[in-house]
Formats: C-alpha cells, structure tokens, sequence
C-alpha cells in the first residue's frame, strides 16, 4: 500500500500473543486497529442466533453479506456491534470458539470477508493515519502490499501455556493439558485454508516465544521502525 497511511499487517497462530501484541502496538503508534478473527467469530455467532445451519455452506456464506456488523477501530476499546447489539463478551465464549473453525474454513465466508476486511484497513487508515490489521491471512492475501508484514509466532508450549493462564487463570499442568487439545485442533483445522505458521517472502518472524508482553511489543514496533521508517 503505497499511501501515506502506515498499514501493518500481523498473522499468527492461536496464543502467539497476536491480538494484545497488535492493540499494544496500535496504541503506541496512534493509529487504528482491526481483528479480523473477531470478524470470524462474529459471522458464527450471529448465526448461531439467527439458527442458520453451520453445515449450510451457501447459508453461512450468505449470513456473512447480510450481517449488520460494526467493528471497533480504536485499541484500547475493544468492540464487536451486531445490529446495534455489543457482542465483544459473546464472541469469545466456548460455544463460539468451539465452532469457529466452520465458519473460518467455508471457502464461500472467506472472501466475503477478505474484502470487507479490505475495505475496512483503507477506511481505518484514512481516518487515523493507519492500522495494525491482524489475523492469519493478513500478509498474504488480505493485504499483501501493507507497508509492514509480520508474522508473530511462538512454540507450541509458549503458546498454550499463555492460551491456557487467558482461558483458566493459571499455567499449572492439567490447565495446559486442558487447553492443549483445543489449541492443537483448531489450528490443525484452521491451517487447511491459510498458511500461518511460516512467514511469506517479505514477511519478518518475530518469534515471542522466549519475550514477554511488553518485549514483544516493542519487537514488533522495532520491525515497524526498520521496514517503514519514514511513516
Ligand atoms: O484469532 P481468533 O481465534 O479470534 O480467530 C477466530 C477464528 O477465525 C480462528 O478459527 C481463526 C480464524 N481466522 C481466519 O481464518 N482468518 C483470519 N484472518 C482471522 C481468523
């Protein structure tokens, strides 16, 4: 994008620490900032309101056109409206997170979103001077000419360690053995439609596996300032 807005896009996997990373970073630098899973998780609960079949391909894909979404722009509010309705809480919970995949994996959903998530990063940049997009296919297909690409990643255990202390409160052993199932499911399936777990040509690896919060933060803002210093 070669605009005077600053777009970064960041893809990784469940637990890489993606979604707290990007927002920190957002922040940081002023500008918008766009969860394109919440987008994913949005579509599926909304049709598990409205009782559309997520076995129904065309359905689904459908209820993606027509939904009545607004996402929240600004970092350090997180926000999810469906006709009006706030419904951030709602999409993170199990009955959502436990279908997800469904929704995220209809090949008639993806580029349906792909191009609302398009329009979104050129309205968000315009707005607020840029964005931080993040998700899975971000640098590759969503917006693969963002001035900044990353890929965020972590080992396994890094990953579900973290999952697990967000999901149960603790790190302890059977809350990672608890976690480890889901984790590993939901990436196996997510992977069948987007590369996330190695970077593009162009795309910087930022490995947060031995970082803390705030390192990583600063990691990807180093990036930022490396491959894009005059924005
Ligand atoms: O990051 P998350 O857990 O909130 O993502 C929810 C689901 O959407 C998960 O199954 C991955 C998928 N997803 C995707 O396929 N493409 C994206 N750009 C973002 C998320």
């Amino acid at each position: 994008m070669s605009s005077e807005h600053l777009v970064i896009a960041v893809d990784g996997p469940s637990g890489s620490g993606k979604s707290s990373v990007s927002r920190a970073a957002a922040h940081a630098l002023g500008v918008g900032y766009l969860d394109t899973g919440a987008m994913y998780r949005a579509v599926t609960w909304w049709c598990l309101e409205e009782g559309v079949d997520l076995e129904d391909r065309d359905a689904v894909a459908q209820a993606a056109r027509d939904i009545p979404l607004e996402m929240g722009t600004d970092p350090s509010t997180p926000s999810v409206r469906v006709s009006g309705r706030e419904i951030e809480e709602d999409i993170r919970t199990t009955r959502v997170s436990e279908v997800v995949s469904k929704v995220a994996t209809n090949t008639s959903v993806r580029p349906v979103l792909q191009q609302l998530q398009r329009d979104l990063i050129a309205e968000i940049a315009g707005r607020t001077g840029g964005v931080v997009a993040e998700g899975r296919d971000i640098t590759t297909v969503v917006a693969p000419d963002a001035d900044v690409r990353v890929l965020l990643t972590a080992s396994v255990e890094a990953r579900l360690r973290r999952r697990s202390k967000e999901l149960h409160g603790a790190d302890h052993d059977d809350a990672v053995e608890a976690t480890r199932d889901q984790i590993v499911r939901r990436d196996a399936d997510d992977s069948t439609v987007s590369e996330f777990t190695e970077a593009a040509e162009g795309v910087t690896l930022v490995d947060t596996s031995d970082l803390d919060f705030e390192q990583s933060v600063q990691a990807l803002l180093d990036v930022v300032r490396r491959v894009a210093p005059d924005k």
